[in-house]
C-alpha cells in the first residue's frame, strides 16, 4: 500500500510534467524530473532494463524532504521517469529516505536499502538527526518498506561511531548467496571511516569490519561509498566533505576520493595502494557504480557539488542532472574513465581536420554545436619551441564562453566558466596537473550537453567536469594559440 505522501508526490509529478514540457533539458543527462536532485541512488541492472533511483525533492527545486525519483533506460542514455519509489512516510524515515542503493532478491524482486533520517527536536529548539539503515522490496515500480525496518541501528555499530552520521548503504550480493554492504561512518576522531556489514538474507545484518579509515586525512566524515574488485584490485569510491587541497590532487569543500588497494580476508580491510580524486572539474559528487550483465563496470555521479549550488538560483522548476555514466577500469594502479560505449550510436555529421597549423585565433568550417562530441589533439607546430598556451572555447555566444585551456610548461589543464553567464561569485575555474604533458601533446575529448561539459583526458586517466547554464543557442567554438600549435579536430554532434 502506498502511503498518501507518495501518492501526493506522483501526483505532483505527473502535473508537473506536463509544466516542464517546453523547459529546456539536457538532451541525454539525467535530469530532475521535477524540484530538486542529488546523489544517483540505486544504480543497478534489473528485469533487462537499467534502473536509476536519485535522492529528490519533487516539490521545490532545493534539497528537502527526501524522496528516491526513479528512471528506468535501456542505454544509460535514453531515460524514461517512472512514479516515485519512495517518500519519507514511516516513523524512522520520517524525515527523509537518504542515499543508498538496489539487489536483486533471489526470488526476483528488487530490494532498495536506504538511509533512514528522524529529527528529534531538542530542548534548545535545535534539531539532532539519527540515521540507520531501512529495505523496501519490490517490482521495479512499487516497494513496500520492511515492516521491521531499521535493519542496522545504533546497537550495530561499533564502538565510538556517530549514530548521526550513519548513511549511505551500498550493498552487493556475492557469489556464495550471502550480502554485504558498506556504510559511512563517523567514528570519535571526528573524521570518517566505512563499516562492512554481512547478511545471510538482506535483512539479517552482522557488522564485520571497519573496512578502510580516513585518520582525517581525506576530508572529515565520508559520504556515499561504494566497494568492487576492478581488473584485479579492490576499489573504495566514497565522496569526502571538508576536505583540503593537497597539490593539485584534491581540493577544498566535498569532494571525491578513489582508493585503490586489496581486500585481506583475514582483517576484513582494505590495504591501500594509491589514492586519487574521482574527477578534477567543478561539478561532481556521490558517484556509483553497477555492474553490467556484459561485465562492464559504470560510474555514474551526480553532476554539481554542494559547495557550488549558489549557481542553482535561476528560479527554474528543476534543478540537479546525472553525469555521462562512465565506463571505468585499473591501470597501473590508477583510476581510467571513459564515456560509455552506448554514446556513440547518437554520433552524427563528423568533421574532421588533421595538421591543422596555426597560431593566435582561429575558428573552423563545421565546428560549432551544442550536443557535441568532440576530440582534441594537440602537439607542438614547432618542436624546438613549444607554444605557451592553448584554449578552446565552446558554448560561446557574444562574450560569453566556456573554456578549456592548456599551459605545457606547467603541465595545467584548466577549466573555466567564469564568462558563461554566471552572476554568482561561485567557484568557476579548477585545474588539473596532467602527467608527462611538458611536451605539448595532450588528447581530450569534450562531451558537451545543454547545460555541462565532461572532459577525458589522454586515454581517460584524469576527468573534469562542469555545468554552466546558457542559452540554447550559444553554439560557437573557437580556438586560441599561443605560439605554434598542430591539431587534430574530430567533432560529431549528439542526436537523441
Ligand atoms: C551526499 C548526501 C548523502 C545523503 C544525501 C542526502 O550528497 O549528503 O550523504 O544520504 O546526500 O540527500
Amino acid at each position: 500500500m502506498n502511503s498518501n505522501i507518495l501518492i501526493e508526490a506522483r501526483r505532483h509529478e505527473e502535473i508537473m510534467d506536463q509544466m516542464l514540457a517546453d523547459e529546456p533539458r539536457p538532451a541525454f543527462h539525467l535530469p530532475a524530473r521535477v524540484g530538486w536532485m542529488n546523489d544517483p541512488n540505486g544504480f543497478s541492472y534489473y528485469k533487462g532494463q537499467y534502473h536509476l533511483f536519485y535522492q529528490y525533492n519533487p516539490y521545490r527545486a532545493q534539497w528537502g524532504p527526501m524522496h528516491w525519483a526513479h528512471a528506468v533506460s535501456d542505454d544509460l542514455l535514453h531515460w524514461h521517469c517512472l512514479p516515485a519509489a519512495l517518500a519519507p512516510d514511516t516513523l524512522i524515515d520520517r524525515d527523509g529516505c537518504f542515499s543508498g542503493s538496489a539487489v536483486e532478491l533471489p526470488d526476483g524482486r528488487q530490494l532498495l536499502m536506504y538511509t533512514g533520517v528522524v529529527n528529534e527536536r531538542q530542548p534548545d529548539n535545535t534539531n539532532v538527526e539519527y540515521q540507520t539503515q531501512c529495505v523496501a522490496i519490490g517490482d521495479g515500480i512499487n516497494y513496500e518498506k520492511y515492516e521491521h525496518n531499521p535493519v542496522i541501528s545504533a546497537a550495530d555499530l561499533p564502538e565510538g561511531a556517530s549514530v548521526h552520521d550513519f548513511r549511505d548503504p551500498k550493498i552487493w550480493r556475492e557469489p556464495d548467496g550471502t550480502y554485504r554492504v558498506v556504510i559511512g561512518s563517523r567514528p570519535a576522531d571526528g573524521s570518517g571511516q566505512i563499516l562492512l556489514y554481512s547478511s545471510p538474507d538482506a535483512f539479517h545484518w552482522k557488522f564485520e569490519s571497519i573496512l578502510a579509515k580516513n585518520r582525517n586525512r581525506y576530508g572529515l566524515m565520508w559520504e556515499c561509498p561504494d566497494f568492487f574488485e576492478l581488473d584485479g584490485k579492490h576499489v573504495l569510491l566514497t565522496s569526502p566533505q571538508d576536505m583540503l587541497p593537497e597539490g593539485f590532487e584534491y581540493h577544498n569543500g566535498n569532494g571525491t576520493l578513489c582508493i585503490i588497494g586489496h581486500y585481506d580476508e583475514k582483517t576484513k580491510t582494505l590495504v591501500e595502494d594509491a589514492n586519487q580524486s574521482v574527477d578534477y572539474g567543478i561539478d561532481f559528487y556521490a558517484m556509483q557504480t553497477l555492474l553490467a550483465p556484459d561485465g562492464r563496470r559504470i560510474m555514474i555521479a551526480w553532476m554539481q557539488n554542494w559547495d557550488s549550488l549558489a549557481i542553482a538560483a535561476r528560479h527554474t522548476p528543476w534543478f540537479g542532472e546525472m553525469t555521462l555514466p562512465r565506463e571505468i577500469h585499473i591501470k597501473n594502479n590508477r583510476l581510467y574513465q571513459w564515456p560509455i560505449r552506448e554514446l556513440e550510436t547518437l554520433r552524427r555529421n563528423k568533421v574532421e581536420y588533421h595538421d591543422v597549423d596555426f597560431t593566435g585565433d582561429l575558428t573552423l568550417p563545421g565546428v560549432r554545436g551544442v550536443k557535441a562530441d568532440i576530440t582534441v589533439a594537440l602537439r607542438p607546430g614547432d618542436a624546438e619551441n613549444i607554444y605557451k598556451k592553448f584554449a578552446v572555447r565552446f558554448r560561446q555566444k557574444g562574450a560569453q564562453h566556456t573554456a578549456i585551456s592548456f599551459r605545457p610548461y606547467e603541465g595545467i589543464l584548466k577549466i573555466d566558466r567564469k564568462f558563461s553567464g554566471t552572476r554568482r561569485a561561485i567557484l568557476h575555474q579548477r585545474r588539473c596537473l596532467v602527467p608527462n604533458s611538458g611536451n605539448g601533446e595532450i588528447t581530450f575529448r569534450m562531451i558537451l550537453d545543454q547545460f555541462s561539459v565532461e572532459v577525458f583526458v589522454n586515454d581517460g586517466t584524469q576527468t573534469l567536469t562542469a555545468t554552466m547554464y546558457i542559452d540554447s543557442d550559444a553554439d560557437g567554438i573557437s580556438f586560441f594559440a599561443d605560439g605554434q600549435v598542430r591539431m587534430d579536430i574530430e567533432k560529431y554532434d549528439l542526436e537523441v
